[in-house]
């Protein structure tokens, strides 16, 4: 069965290419979607890929992303929490209380930036953690959870 790789986003990343471009480049959302399927392709994943400028939203879809884990459907998830990454006991709840193997993605260098970036109530649930790549993380992510998906094969 071909696994699926769910790529979050949260808030204001649909504004990705205009929005503060000298911090976060100028690839669009649609950009980082075809980087993302691309990447998959190359590893033989499916993508699931989606944007969402609600918490409750994207609380609903990673416990989606837990359950098709838990059924074998989905490798791992990849989350741009943006701003709620800052904020949101509810998506680190979410990340825990549904088993998401998570990869937090960040494109710029959230520990050069302002001090309340520097807080994240998702790492210390994560699986692990890329930031400061640009959008070229993306790739690396779904690289990482290639490899967790792999990992987890017996043969
Ligand atoms: C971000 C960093 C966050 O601090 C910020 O609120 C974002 C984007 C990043 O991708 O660098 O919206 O997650």
């Amino acid at each position: 069965m071909t696994q699926t790789v769910y790529v979050l986003n949260g808030p204001n990343l649909n504004l990705l290419g205009s929005r503060e471009p000298g911090i976060y480049g100028a690839h669009t959302l649609d950009d980082v979607r075809q980087l993302c399927a691309q990447a998959c392709t190359r590893l033989g994943l499916k993508l699931d890929f989606r944007q969402s400028n609600h918490e409750g939203e994207l609380v609903g879809w990673l416990q989606e992303a837990g359950s098709a884990e838990a059924a074998g459907s989905a490798a791992g998830t990849v989350l741009n929490a943006a701003a709620y990454t800052h904020t949101s006991v509810a998506l680190r709840d979410a990340v825990k209380g549904a088993g998401v193997s998570l990869v937090e993605l960040h494109i710029s260098n959230v520990h050069a930036r302002e001090e309340f970036r520097q807080h994240s109530y998702l790492s210390p649930v994560a699986r692990g953690v890329m930031f400061g790549f640009g959008t070229a993380g993306y790739p690396l992510a779904i690289e990482a959870v290639a490899g967790w998906a792999r990992a987890k094969v017996v043969v």
